[in-house]
């Protein structure tokens, strides 16, 4: 009888655990959430809602809503964000991507490829985030095994260099340095991709609030070796494509021929020297270009929206 109602207690307590529900609420919002909403007005009133939050953090202001004057250049030195200077941001405010180039140390970058090295040999023997290795291409394109994507987790603290980077730049994006870890993607193509097989490689968005990424590429990526790809200026909430695309989508992603001159005209292709740091919103439309050759891409990525979520939001007074 005890037993049982120990039991029937910790059934109610799991029933009605206020940390589950905590956890749902404080969620940055999900495009997974919105698709179910399929009346317009109750669409509406929902992402005005959010966007009068973000318009209330002055730094995501600036960045996601405020017109910002036209900048050509998008690829920096990682000099340039270590001396304060503001080009950087006024250029990510104005495109939704940046390029830093000679980001780290010889000796750093060595120490980052030897990490690879442990995912591609399958010989773990620094210290991560969870031992396994994930098979992510599994979980991302099913069956089709034209692309394997081996996946591990590394805390910043091994990364010390990335770690002091993510935080300048956090600061100015959302006024105060967000934490992460790094996610550490090794993307091995054993056969010459087709056009648009797979959902990462049409161009789509990721949130339809500000959503930043940060990634490292300590190789060279060229034009075959699935470089990321960015149309510029979709990342301002108040764009009317974007706005029609996510008022009106259920999958929140775009053909080629969906797109208009002025779309197809701000498309950057990000292919970087070894050794560089893509600074992007992927709120904006942007997508992994398909392998030309069998090659192998390793990245570094570094996500925010687990600790600048929906209190975060709420929070704005902390932030500026
Ligand atoms: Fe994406």
């Amino acid at each position: 009888m005890n037993y049982l109602n120990t039991r029937s207690r910790k059934n109610l307590l799991k029933y009605f655990n206020p940390k589950k529900y905590v956890n749902f609420l404080r969620q940055y919002p999900r495009l997974q959430n919105l698709s179910k909403i399929n009346n317009k007005i109750t669409r509406s009133i929902l992402i005005k809602y959010y966007f009068s939050l973000v318009r209330k953090n002055k730094n995501l202001k600036n960045f996601f809503v405020d017109q910002s004057p036209h900048i050509s250049k998008i690829n920096f030195n990682i000099q340039d964000l270590y001396s304060g200077d503001d080009k950087i941001f006024n250029s990510l405010a104005s495109n939704g991507i940046v390029i830093l180039e000679e980001v780290l140390t010889s000796e750093e970058r060595s120490k980052i490829l030897n990490y690879f090295i442990e995912i591609e040999q399958n010989k773990i023997t620094s210290t991560w985030i969870n031992d396994k290795i994930i098979d992510a291409s599994s979980v991302k394109y099913k069956e089709n095994n034209k692309v394997k994507i081996s996946y591990m987790q590394k805390e910043l603290e091994y990364l010390p260099s990335l770690l002091n980077i993510n935080n300048l730049i956090t600061k100015r994006i959302f006024g105060k340095s967000v934490k992460t870890f790094a996610e550490f993607f090794l993307h091995n193509c054993l056969e010459k991709e087709n056009l648009n097989i797979y959902e990462d490689t049409k161009f789509h968005i990721d949130r339809y609030l500000p959503c930043l990424k940060i990634i490292y590429t300590p190789n060279e990526i060229d034009i075959s070796g699935g470089h990321f790809g960015f149309i510029k200026k979709t990342h301002k909430l108040n764009n009317e494509f974007m706005n029609s695309l996510v008022m009106n989508s259920k999958s929140f992603d775009v053909e080629e021929d969906q797109l208009n001159d002025e779309l197809r005209n701000n498309i950057v292709s990000s292919t970087c020297p070894k050794n560089s740091l893509i600074i992007t919103f992927t709120n904006g439309l942007h997508k992994r270009n398909i392998f030309q050759t069998k090659s192998i891409r390793k990245t570094i990525f570094f996500q925010f929206t687990n600790n600048f979520n929906f209190f975060s939001l709420l929070n704005h007074k902390k932030y500026n």
